[in-house]
């Protein structure tokens, strides 16, 4: 029987249709995209064309606002470095405490390499972010404020262009990591006070190491790799064409599937999550149900270790995650679900699910059919499960969100 991949918040499967678009730049369309003869010409123009789908899906004004880079990681790093140049007199940031590591591991980095001050603000049990922590947070020395559009964990949506309106009132930047959002609920930039965004093509079925800075026309900037002068200076090197020709197609695909992912999968995604609280019980959705991405459900399972719970699935073939991709691997509960302050019967058993395009009704019900068993043979072997004390989830057979 086919694996049934429920990861897609990890990576997605590149469409067939991306891939086709990419080969014929690794072979008969050799030619470096700066270069002033037709081998050359062919291939800037088909960069062009890639340029001009991510600023369709963007909903941005100008192609120009669109700089490629090696991926979400790249775009989220230059976003901070940039505004940390350009910013004069500016020397703080304003983040989050469940961004993604892509943020957190660069602000740890400033800290203690540059003295670079970072504002953390914190969310409520839900994942929802605490605006007036942020308002008062920002001030004369913040340079740039950076706040993810969806938690990769959760799914949770924050506010952005309301924190990127208020970012302007205190004089600063304003960037999103978008690599979760992006594909996945509608995006217009156009209509937004957002600076700088972040994407990344391998979440929207392009490839992997390839991904795009937006950044609006009149944003200071300042390039983080500095060579020749591709991207209009913004970001040297010669251009991975295949990738770009990738991620144009990928965008392209995308918005034509855009109402899909927000009607089917999240179907796909609701009747997931449903099955789950009824059959399996003892266990609640992580995240702001009212604001999530529509692929995206996070279940925290009481007194269950979310290791064991992968492992068992992965045996009957379902791939699902711990956290996320990158929190996965550690021992450590995720930075996320801390934040949220789960409760600690249910910290180490939340398991990802994250569906794409790709997904079927059939691949849900298979689940639903095999989850059941899964769960009465761990239980049966959890010394916490059976000595569990009467926690608020574990007297519940259905709780809906997690009861804190
Ligand atoms: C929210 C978020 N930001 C950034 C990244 C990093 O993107 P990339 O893998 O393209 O470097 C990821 C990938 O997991 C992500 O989920």
């Amino acid at each position: 029987m086919q694996p049934i991949y429920l990861d897609n918040n990890a990576t997605t499967r590149a469409d067939p249709a991306v891939v086709a678009a990419m080969l014929p730049f690794f072979s008969e369309q050799f030619g470096n995209a700066s270069s002033a003869h037709a081998f050359g010409n062919e291939v800037a123009g088909a960069v062009r064309q890639a340029r001009k789908s991510v600023q369709a899906l963007l909903g941005a004004a100008f192609d120009h606002e669109i700089v490629f880079t090696s991926g979400g990681t790249e775009s989220d790093n230059t976003a901070i470095l940039s505004s940390l140049d350009t910013q004069d007199g500016r020397d703080e940031i304003v983040t989050t405490a469940v961004e993604h590591p892509a943020i957190l591991a660069l602000v740890d980095h400033l800290a203690t390499s540059r003295g670079i001050k970072t504002h953390f603000v914190g969310v409520d049990s839900h994942g929802r972010l605490d605006v007036e922590a942020y308002q008062r947070a920002l001030g004369p020395r913040t340079a740039l404020a950076s706040v993810m559009w969806a938690n990769n964990e959760t799914g949770t949506l924050f506010p952005v262009e309301r924190l990127a309106e208020m970012a302007h009132d205190a004089g600063a930047q304003f960037h999103t990591d978008a690599v979760q959002a992006v594909g996945k609920i509608a995006v217009d930039l156009k209509t937004t006070a957002i600076d700088m965004l972040s994407l990344s093509a391998h979440k929207l079925h392009g490839p992997k190491g390839i991904g795009a800075l937006y950044v609006r026309k009149g944003t200071k900037f300042s390039p983080q790799i500095r060579g020749g002068p591709q991207e209009r200076r913004r970001r040297g090197g010669t251009e991975n064409v295949p990738a770009i020709v990738g991620l144009g197609k990928a965008a392209e695909l995308v918005a034509t599937h855009m109402d899909d992912e927000l009607g089917r999968v999240r179907g796909l995604r609701d009747r997931l999550e449903q099955g789950i609280l009824q059959q399996i019980g003892h266990c609640g959705v992580v995240g702001d149900v009212q604001s999530r991405l529509p692929n995206t459900s996070n279940i925290a399972f009481d007194h269950l270790e979310g290791e064991a719970i992968i492992h068992h699935m992965n045996r009957v073939g379902i791939a699902a995650s711990l956290g996320s991709a990158c929190a996965s691997g550690s021992m450590e509960p995720s930075h996320v679900l801390l934040a949220m302050n789960v409760p600690i019967t249910a910290l180490r058993g939340a398991i990802r699910f994250s569906l794409s395009r790709d997904n079927t009704l059939a691949d849900i019900d298979r689940v639903l059919q095999q989850l059941p068993d899964i769960f009465v043979k761990l239980r049966a072997s959890s010394p916490s499960w059976l000595t569990r004390a009467q926690t608020p989830l574990a007297n519940s057979s259905q709780s809906s969100e997690l009861a804190l």
